[in-house]
Order: structure tokens, then sequence, then C-alpha cells
């Protein structure tokens, strides 16, 4: 099978298709505009590789799309804008990627005749105090990253109802591990840790997420490519739910380090307290979470302590204007 897989330079989408090159013998395409979350160092592995070409594009150019779908078998669009708090001070990306980039996407999949799964999230949901959502929750997101994406899977919908067409949706829960930008809880920690700086811990700290390590939830994708019913949503939830601060104390447990580094800063506005996914539908299609949230984020640290080589021009770049303006304070400061 040979797969265009979009926003293949990002966090998930290049684990997705090291695991399909790799365990799947597929061809991989992926299509990708490289934004500071986008980088060819997540998919340099996979450069050599005769059943893996790179085109660098935006969904939303029908040139580029045109290009990179031509003789594949399916599309699998991870292409997206994906930290809630840039999308809170700059949300213009939001709208342009998820709304017109999913509706470039969808026309040149119609025109090929090929099925197309679009990666979404639990976030489209909102904030539940108790219990999980199903995929008969309704939606009601939150943020306008959460909104642009609850759009998004409203006219992939859309385009089974009206044209037939074989959409799937596949809804993770937060997910960590190798290759995550920093601006992301997780990596976000360690890196602070490994370094010495404060982890600034929005408000109580007492949020709940729902984890999920990134190889299972490209597992989860491949098992919904593969035998997913069209037109349908499939939840993809992690095996474990655990308030942010016990996450932070567990990372500073892993790197070495003692509370003291914890900084409790000014908390996000219109922040889901928790996300909480039931993922009954994807089990009965055979799917199931291998790793649990102790053992995986485990891995992660080692991960991000042995892979400096990643992360360092990530911390000495602009990520540092990044990290200035959304904290306050300079890294290493
Ligand atoms: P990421 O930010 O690491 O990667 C996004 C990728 O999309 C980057 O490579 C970026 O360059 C690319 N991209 C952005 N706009 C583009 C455009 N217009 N055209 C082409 N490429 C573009 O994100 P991620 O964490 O890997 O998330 C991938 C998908 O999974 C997203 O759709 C996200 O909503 C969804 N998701 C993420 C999580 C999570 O916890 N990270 C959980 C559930 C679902
Ligand atoms: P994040 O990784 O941004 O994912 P999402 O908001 O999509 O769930 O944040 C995960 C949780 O961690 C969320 O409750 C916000 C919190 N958080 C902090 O407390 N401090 C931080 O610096 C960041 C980035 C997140």
């Amino acid at each position: 099978m040979k797969l265009l897989v979009a926003g293949g330079a990002g966090f998930i989408g290049s684990n997705f298709a090291r695991q399909r090159l790799r365990d799947h013998g597929d061809d991989v395409v992926v299509l990708d505009k490289l934004t500071y979350a986008g980088r060819e160092e997540n998919f340099g592995d996979l450069l050599g590789d005769p059943g893996f070409i790179f085109i660098k594009g935006a969904i939303e150019n029908p040139v580029a799309v045109e290009q990179a779908i031509a003789g594949c078998d399916a599309v699998v669009n991870f292409a997206a804008e994906t930290h809630v708090d840039r999308s809170i001070s700059d949300p213009d990306a939001f709208v342009a990627t998820h709304a017109v980039g999913t509706y470039v996407l969808l026309e040149a999949a119609r025109t090929a005749g090929i099925r197309y799964l679009q990666v979404s999230t639990d976030e489209v949901y909102g904030s539940i105090d108790e219990g999980s959502f199903n995929e008969r929750s309704p939606l009601n997101p939150s943020s306008p990253y959460s909104a642009t994406k609850a759009g998004a899977d409203l006219l992939v919908a859309s385009y089974h109802h009206t044209y037939g067409m074989e959409t799937l949706i596949c809804r993770g829960s937060n997910n960590y591990g190798p290759y995550q930008y920093p601006e992301k809880l997780i990596p976000l920690m360690v890196l602070n840790a490994l370094a010495g700086d404060p982890l600034p811990v929005y408000g109580d700290g007492r949020q709940v997420r729902n984890w999920l390590f990134v190889e299972d939830f490209a597992r989860g994708i491949g098992t919904v490519l593969a035998r997913g019913a069209p037109g349908e949503a499939y939840n993809v939830g992690g095996p474990d739910e655990c308030e942010n601060i016990e996450v932070v104390k567990r990372i500073l447990e892993l790197t070495g380090r003692d509370d003291s580094l914890i900084e409790h800063v000014t908390d996000r506005p219109g922040h889901d307290r928790r996300y909480s996914l039931g993922s009954e539908k994807v089990r009965a299609l055979g799917w199931e979470p291998e790793l649990r949230f102790a053992a995986g984020l485990e891995r992660t640290v080692a991960w991000y302590r042995d892979n400096a080589w990643w992360w360092e021009p990530i911390r000495s770049g602009a990520y540092r204007d990044y990290y200035a303006r959304q904290y306050g304070r300079a890294l290493g400061a």
C-alpha cells in the first residue's frame, strides 16, 4: 500500500511513517510544509529508504497536494497546528490549515477515489468531570485549536454523507514519546528538568489528561485505516489518566531533580479540566495500547536524555523567543 502521510514531519506523523515503512512494508509519501513543529530531523533515518518520499508543501496548496497524492492508495492527515496556547495567542493558521487544508485534501482524495483518514483529538468533545466520552458524545470544543479541529471533523464526515467517500476519523488522547516538540507538557518539563530550569505548572496542576504513547496511537490509526467502517469516528484513548502535577513530579524523579523546581504560573485561559476517552469501538477492531504510562514515561525521559542532537537546536533557536513570550522569563535564566 502507498500512503500519503500529510503532516508526516511532525511528532505523531513521523512515528506513524516509520511504523508503516518498517513494520508493514508500505510506501510512504510525506507532504509537510515544515512549520516550526515540522522537522526533517524527525524522519532523517527514513530518507534513504526507497519506499519513502518527502515533498515540502502545504495541504491547502492544491498543486502540492495533486503531486503528492499521485499513485497513493489512501491519505492519512496529521497536518495541523497543534498547540492550544498558540491557538489562544494567534489563531490564524489554525483556521487556514484545519478548514481550508482539510478541504483541499478531501477534494484530492475524492477525485482520486481513495480512502481518507483524519487524525483528530479528544479535545473536540471538551472537558468532562467524570466518566469518559464515546463517539456519540456531542462535540463541545473550548479553544480555537479544538474548535477548528472539530470543524474539520464535521467536514470530513460530510464527505462520507454527501459523496459516499470512504472517510474515517481517529480521535486520540494526549500523546507523548520521542520527537515531540518541547512546547507540550511532557517534553517541556523533561528538558527543563534536565537543564535545571523551573517547571511552569499552570494553575493548581490538578488538570487530568489521558496519556497515550505515540507508537500505540500510530498502531491505532493503522488499525482504523485497515478495518474501520467508512463514515465512522473512533476514539483512541491511553490506558492511564494522570494529574499534571503528578506527571511533573514523576519527571523530576526520573531526572534526579527535586520539587523545588516546580513553579505554579498563571493558568491558561479557558483551560479544560479533564479529558477522558472510552475506546471500546477501536478495541472491537483488535487494538489495545501496549505501554502503560509509567513505563512509557521512563522510555521517553531516556530518549530525550540520549538525543540532545535532536532538541539542542530547538532550545537554542526561535523556541527561546516563544518561551520568553509564553512564560514571561528567559530559558536558562
Ligand atoms: P505536530 O505539531 O508535532 O506536527 C504537525 C505537523 O503538521 C508538522 O510537521 C507541521 O509542519 C505540519 N503542518 C502544519 N500545518 C501544515 C499545513 N498547512 N500543510 C502541511 N503541513 C502542515 O503535531 P502532532 O502532535 O504530531 O499532531 C498530529 C495530529 O494529531 C494533529 O492533527 C493533532 O491534532 C492530532 N493529535 C495530537 C495529539 C497530541 O497529543 N499531540 C493528540 C491527539 C491528536
Ligand atoms: P499540552 O501538552 O499543551 O496539551 P493539551 O493542552 O492539548 O492537553 O498541556 C497538557 C496539560 O499540561 C494541560 O492541562 C496544560 C498543562 N501545561 C502546564 O501546566 N504547563 C505548561 O507549560 C504546559 C505546556 C502545559
